[in-house]
């Protein structure tokens, strides 16, 4: 059975708390949006599509009040999906509760559809009968509502019976690959082994990989991709050894008004993060450390941008 990643209950958000995952399969109830910008600030709801629900749904819990919806909208910087599931919501306050509910239910809809069109023309685009990919952080059904982007083109793959094996890096700090990926891939029965995030250029150029397939937070207008940090390792590593380096995102995070990845704002996420491992640290006490949670691939360096429309070459 699909989890459904985040969804509108009985006049409730309902999202998985995906700090638990892989120990516990927690459904959490949020009822305002204060409750509901912790949950995004912590990583309970995470990756672009899930937050552009998130964004969209918690309009209905703000009741119109401005202050609320901007707050919701600042809440994490760099996934475009955020500010622009709040506005497609807040685009029907004139309407009242039930128009704002009925626009957020269907940025829920178009989500679901779009990943599994994703889904079909990633697995059309790649080559190949027995495919080896690798992919970062997590981009499954946990990132969206219940199918996911590259992750969703990694399941049509293994559905259509082409998957051989996903080589997933553990994304450090907060293990999005160790900790999600992997129960995904499980859960599917797809074949994947973990590594860790500075082995994968090494077996890129080893050869033992066909395609890299990652997600996007922001795509600016000339195809620079923001995406968890440690994507643009990958890109340099796939070019160097000739692999195909694919972005697989919906049209909802192409934000036209950001002409090029310079001017994409990276969240910080401080150095507790850094400096501990799920609770422990792991350096001397008063390190110093940088956490910035995302990159930028520059467009050059993408083979291919997947959306649930097109495939734009950049
Ligand atoms: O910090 P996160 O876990 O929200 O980062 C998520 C990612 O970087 C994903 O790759 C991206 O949002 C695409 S999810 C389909």
């Amino acid at each position: 059975m699909p989890v459904r990643t985040i969804d509108w209950v009985d006049g409730a958000v309902e999202l998985v708390d995906q700090t638990l995952l892989p120990d516990k399969l927690v459904t959490l109830r949020i009822h305002t949006v204060g409750e509901l910008i912790e949950a995004i600030q912590r990583l309970a709801v995470r990756g672009a599509p899930a937050l552009g629900v998130a964004g969209a749904l918690g309009v209905v819990l703000a009741d119109g009040d401005p202050g609320r919806i901007a707050a919701l909208r600042a809440a994490r910087p760099t996934a475009v999906n955020l500010a622009w599931g709040v506005d497609r919501a807040a685009a029907h306050l004139n309407g009242g509760r039930e128009a704002v509910l009925a626009a957020a239910l269907k940025v829920r809809d178009d989500d679901i559809a779009a990943c599994r069109a994703m889904g079909e023309r990633g697995a059309d685009l790649l080559e190949g009968d027995r495919l080896r990919i690798m992919t970062v952080c997590n981009t499954g059904g946990l990132a969206a509502v219940e199918r996911g982007t590259a992750l969703g083109v990694v399941q049509t793959l293994h559905e259509r019976g082409r998957l051989a094996e996903v080589l997933a890096l553990e994304t450090r700090p907060l293990l999005q690959g160790a900790r999600l990926t992997t129960w995904e891939l499980a859960r599917m029965g797809a074949p994947h082994r973990l590594i860790a995030d500075s082995a994968g250029p090494y077996l890129l150029a080893k050869g033992g990989v066909d395609a890299v397939l990652i997600g996007a937070d922001r795509i600016a207008a000339n195809g620079d991709t923001a995406n968890k940090i440690g994507s643009y390792a990958l890109a340099l590593g796939a070019e160097r050894a000739g692999v195909p380096f694919v972005v697989v995102a919906p049209e909802s995070t192409i934000d036209q008004g950001t002409p090029s990845g310079e001017h994409i704002e990276i969240e910080d996420r401080g150095p507790g993060e850094i400096v501990t491992v799920r609770g422990v640290r792991v350096a001397p006490e008063g390190t110093q450390a940088s956490n910035p949670a995302f990159d930028v691939t520059p467009h050059d360096l993408i083979s291919a941008i997947v959306t649930e429309q097109r495939v734009i070459r950049p």
